[in-house]
């Protein structure tokens, strides 16, 4: 297993919308293996093919932790492979967060309570659950990221604006972090 590096606020891959798995294959297995252990050492509770530079319908997840912490329901670590959503469910709560993609900047995005997904599992075998609490909040966020969408879009333009100065340094790769990110390529 490798530790892949991350690819950070403004890249365009991050605004892509990604394409299905059409097959499991060991390279893909591997992939899986990799994104949770670039997940893991980067202490996050998701993370989206995207955020890795492939434009691929794979997300993994493991909240676990925090679920813990709120006595909610502990799911393990999943892949979610082709997900879809089929239904939001719920109350809309507001709370907290972040991306690894976007470190250092955290703000508030409203997510329903629960969430309904048809996905692949690592075996490639289709799977219809429920989710709920912390786990289904890092699914709406990770399935955002298979659209090109990044939880700084659910943010008013106001709320943009007070984050503009860490984005633009995250953008020119003045930003560390503890974990590998993709260096910026075009010099700002
Ligand atoms: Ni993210």
């Amino acid at each position: 297993m490798s530790v892949l590096p991350i690819v950070t606020y403004n890249d365009p891959v991050l605004k892509e919308k990604t394409k299905p798995v059409e097959m499991i294959d060991k390279e893909l297995e591997k992939f899986i293996d990799d994104l949770f252990e670039t997940m893991y050492n980067a202490r996050g509770v998701g993370l989206a093919a995207p955020q890795v530079g492939e434009l691929i319908s794979i997300f993994v997840a493991d909240a676990d932790l925090m679920a813990e912490e709120t006595g909610e329901p502990a799911y393990g670590p999943i892949v979610f492979i082709n997900p879809e959503i089929k239904e939001l469910k719920g109350e809309v709560i507001r709370m907290e967060e972040g991306c690894l993609s976007i470190p250092e900047v955290r703000d508030d995005v409203k997510r329903h309570e629960s969430v309904v997904l048809s996905y692949r599992d690592r075996d490639f075998d289709l799977k219809e659950q429920e989710f709920t609490g912390w786990l289904a909040r890092v699914i709406q966020h990770e399935y955002d990221h298979l659209q090109g969408i990044l939880f700084l879009d659910h943010l008013s333009a106001f709320k943009r604006r007070v984050h503009k100065s860490k984005l633009q340094k995250i953008d020119s790769g003045l930003l560390e972090t503890e974990y590998p990110l993709v260096p910026k390529t075009i010099a700002k």
